[in-house]
């Protein structure tokens, strides 16, 4: 039987993730925290709707779609460590996470830093936990992140050249 965290009991939290595991805190974190894969989604999602260049639009859209696989495996990770897989990490997801840049090339550099970051952060989070499961799937999407910062990179060289 899974062991529900009930969002209002914070303490109890706390307590489990001190406890006995402490990767449950990145897995929140990675799945609804400021920088995440729910952050990630909905930033492309809205740029998808406001850019016009259409092979752009495209990239960001199929990226996306591989940030809802990322969001699933997180949240079947929570899930299946006994945790209520909602979407919060210390507090519930604001939408205010989103960066709602609208200028192209600057969207484009924002997405290649905050999927390098990504990248690292993955890396980094897979070499403290101890789960061989949960290393294995992070570094899984590292590698995607690492690839989607290379697409990002190539638009925007094609776009604008490699000032
Ligand atoms: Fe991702």
């Amino acid at each position: 039987m899974n062991e529900i965290f009930d969002i209002n009991d914070e303490k109890k939290f706390f307590q489990l993730i001190e406890n006995n595991r402490a990767y449950i805190k990145y897995l929140y974190e990675d799945y609804a925290g400021p920088s995440s894969e729910l952050t990630a989604i909905l930033q492309y999602t809205y740029q998808t709707i406001i850019v016009g260049n259409k092979k752009i639009k495209n990239l960001i859209k199929k990226i996306s779609y591989d940030e809802m696989e990322h969001l699933e495996g997180l949240g079947t990770a929570i899930w299946e460590s006994g945790f209520d897989p909602r979407f919060w990490y210390l507090n519930y997801f604001n939408a205010k996470y989103v960066n709602y840049e609208m200028d192209l090339k600057k969207l484009l550099l924002k997405n290649i830093e905050d999927e390098t970051f990504a990248a690292k952060r993955y890396r980094e989070q897979a070499e403290k936990i101890e789960d061989p499961r949960i290393s294995s799937m992070l570094l899984d999407f590292a590698r995607d992140e690492e690839r989607h910062a290379m697409l990002f990179k190539k638009a925007y060289i094609s776009l604008f050249g490699r000032s």
